[in-house]
């Protein structure tokens, strides 16, 4: 089988890298990829840019290519699915209509109130006074959310009143998101732990992958801007089996079943972000429409069923068949990242030491922003790598991991040190 993977992070270079273990792998194709999935033994990348779905399709035909999985978010709203439908080509991700569920966040919040999913209450607001208004009315802490993509930075918790006014100002008239902040969301305020549950649909039915915790701050103890995510680690111990129960039965299934109803069924990844309240109540921060990057990096190592077929079983409809088996151990990824980055940062940074990082058999080191010029591997992006290893439980996972991190070496490389720390104190307290 022939299959192409839209996309350059590391999540795409984690899904190539899984795919390419499939018993039924003949070619892995990768638009535009990146420097480490061309490194695999049976992959192509092709510089054709992401949104050119009339290129897409040309390459698609001339390679006889079986299946194509889409990578990230943009292409989805901008419909690549229902385009390559019509052309008759099978493709792993939502159409445009259910996309919306990512690339319009009233959409989501309005779908939520319709299946009573747990979620913050909220309003939607197309001027800035009335915007400010009912953050007064309201008092703080709230959310505040442009409406569209926004490459994760669209939103703000603001503590105090300042904070959410300014946020407002800069969505609604400074238009800092263009159009996507014309429009803005304001949340109250969730507290407890964050996790994330991606889950495959086939439209009907939900199959969900195992738990993982991102950790989206820049800096250690979450300080500092968000970022597209800065590590993840898989399984994640705030996500027991009770909170995994009431994910499945009071969020994914009705989600799925009130999409399906509403004549855009679901098709590919549902992501749910979300906060796990006393540790016992799964409330919905967000929905997205594809793999989570990291989070991906984190779960794919563990996953011991071939990919393939699931991916097949959900443009099929047949996802009930399926189960997925897991290896027990914990696995983490640390990304590292350009100095600078969420804001401005340098590129062109000269990487060393993947390969010996790599000697670990445990270790996988997923490229991101990163380029090949005449035989080196440079930094080409904010989130460069990401270092991934497992082990048999979180803390070993955890020193393994950092330990492949310092052998990797860039000017400028920055990560943070706190990555799955949640989770090893989480487990501490559930042992006493
Ligand atoms: P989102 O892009 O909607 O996932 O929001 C980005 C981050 O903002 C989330 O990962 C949370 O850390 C935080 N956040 C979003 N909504 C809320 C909320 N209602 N309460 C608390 N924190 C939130
Ligand atoms: N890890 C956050 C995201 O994929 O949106």
């Amino acid at each position: 089988m022939r299959i192409l993977v839209l996309g350059s992070g590391g999540r795409e270079h984690a899904l190539c890298w899984k795919i390419h273990q499939s018993a039924e792998i003949e070619h892995i194709y990768a638009i535009p990829g990146n420097p480490g999935i061309k490194n695999l033994e049976k992959a192509t990348c092709i510089p054709i840019n992401i949104k050119d779905f009339s290129a897409i399709k040309d390459y698609i035909k001339q390679e006889k290519i079986h299946l194509v999985v889409v990578g990230p978010e943009e292409p989805l709203a901008l419909g690549i699915a229902d385009f390559l439908e019509v052309e008759k080509i099978p493709v792993f991700g939502p159409s445009a209509k259910p996309a919306q569920l990512e690339a319009s966040k009233s959409f989501a919040k309005d779908l939520m109130q319709k299946a009573k999913i747990p979620t913050a209450d909220y309003a939607v607001f197309t001027d800035a006074d009335s915007a400010k208004e009912y953050v007064r009315a309201h008092g703080v802490p709230v959310v505040i959310k442009a409406d569209g993509l926004a490459g994760g930075k669209g939103v703000t918790v603001a503590h105090d009143e300042e904070t959410a006014f300014i946020a407002i100002e800069e969505a609604m008239n400074k238009k800092v998101f263009g159009p996507a902040g014309e429009k803005v969301v304001i949340e109250q305020f969730l507290s407890g732990e964050e996790a994330s549950i991606l889950a495959l649909s086939d439209g009907k039915h939900v199959l969900p992958l195992a738990s993982s915790q991102d950790h989206k701050p820049v800096y250690d103890d979450d300080k500092g801007p968000n970022t597209g995510g800065m590590g993840a680690y898989s399984p994640a111990p705030v996500v027991t089996p009770d909170v995994e129960h009431k994910i499945l039965k009071k969020i994914l299934k009705p989600a799925i079943k009130t999409m399906d109803e509403a004549e855009s069924p679901f098709k590919g990844i549902l992501y749910a972000g979300l906060m796990i309240d006393n540790e016992q109540n799964p409330y919905v921060v967000e929905f997205n429409v594809r793999f989570g990057d990291p989070e991906t990096q984190a779960i794919l190592p563990r996953m011991e069923s071939d990919i393939v077929p699931l991916l097949w079983a959900v443009i099929e409809g047949t996802l009930n068949r399926y189960s997925i088996e897991y290896s027990p151990c914990a696995c983490v990824t640390v990304v590292l990242t350009s100095m600078g980055y969420p804001g401005p940062y340098e590129k062109g940074k000269k990487i060393t030491g993947i390969e010996n990082a790599e000697k670990d058999p445990n270790i996988v080191v997923f490229h991101a922003g990163t380029m090949e010029e005449n035989g080196s591997i440079l930094t080409n992006g904010g989130r460069v790598l990401n270092v991934t290893g497992w082990d048999k439980d979180l803390t070993s996972a955890v020193q393994r991991v950092y330990n492949a991190v310092e052998k990797v070496h860039f000017e400028g490389k920055h990560y943070r040190k706190d990555i799955a720390q949640k989770g090893i104190a989480k487990i501490k307290n559930m042992s006493k």
